[in-house]
């Protein structure tokens, strides 16, 4: 997968606004929204979100742009449980002993958890016309929740029910790496295994996110080869993401961006 280059599907929409490719969806936050810009970062787990972020988020700071580092599961009161629960901490006991909640539990907790982080936190910081960085968000739920129900597609409807109320990115980098060399990252930072953190299950993850634009159809999604070093992944993102904020990515771009080799 690792010389794989993908263009991304091109988004003609305003920044920040309520589900806005599905019709009939509320924007009550658009207008409060509008000012920001909203990038997020998705991948499998070693993909290396976490340390992407903080560099563009460092980087973006370094050029004076007001940017906003967050991430979810969030600081708030859910994105605390949905922490414990990936821990093993938070568990359905039943005649077999104890086991994690099931996925559509985990799809509401994680579609509440969005909901309070947008309202608290995303939402204020775009309103004041800040870049906010997040590490993983909508994405991560119909990738995540889809691969651990026993309906797998069939939880996507579900899982965009939820979070039909979730403010738009205006950019979704997919970090695309094999599943062996996430997990040889993951071994290698040494902490106890969470909940996802399976070989057989992450081999999945990586093939839904690569079809992402199926699965957020309208966002704006830039695939990169995150099997690259960190600073080769960072020039990638920092170049895609200043793109668009110089409005050179944004309407009119996406012919010139569907042909771009990233
Ligand atoms: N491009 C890369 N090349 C090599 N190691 C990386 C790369 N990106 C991240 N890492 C390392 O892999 C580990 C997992 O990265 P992290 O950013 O925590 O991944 P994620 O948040 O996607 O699970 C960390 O130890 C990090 O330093
Ligand atoms: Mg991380």
């Amino acid at each position: 997968m690792s010389g794989r280059r993908r263009a991304s599907r091109p988004s003609r929409r305003a920044p920040g606004r309520v589900g806005a490719s599905r019709a009939a969806r509320p924007r009550a936050a658009s207008a409060q929204a509008a000012s920001g810009r909203f990038v997020v970062l998705e991948g499998i787990d070693g993909a290396g979100t976490t340390t992407q972020a903080r560099r563009l988020v460092d980087a973006l700071r370094e050029r004076g742009v007001d940017a906003r580092l967050t991430a979810e599961p969030s600081a708030g009161p859910v994105g605390s449980l949905i922490r414990l629960a990936l821990a093993r901490r938070v568990v359905v006991a039943d005649a077999a002993g104890s086991r994690p909640p099931g996925w559509a539990t985990l799809a509401l907790l994680f579609a509440a958890d969005r909901l309070d982080h947008v309202e608290q936190e995303i939402a204020p910081a775009l309103a004041a016309g800040a870049v906010v960085v997040c590490d993983r968000y909508d994405l991560s739920s119909l990738v995540y929740q889809s691969c651990t129900s026993p309906e797998g597609d069939g939880a996507l409807p579900f899982v965009r029910a939820v979070n039909a109320r979730a403010l738009r990115p205006d950019l979704v980098f997919v970090l695309d790496v094999p599943p062996a060399v996430a997990a040889g990252r993951r071994a290698a930072r040494g902490a106890p295994p969470e909940l996802f953190e399976r070989d057989s299950l992450q081999a999945r993850l990586a093939r839904g996110y690569a079809r992402a634009e199926e699965l957020v159809p309208g966002d704006r999604v830039v695939h990169v080869d995150g099997a690259q070093g960190v600073d080769e992944v960072f020039a990638r993102l920092l170049e895609a993401t200043l793109g668009v904020l110089s409005g050179a990515d944004g309407p009119g771009g996406g012919a010139a961006r569907r042909s771009r080799r990233r």
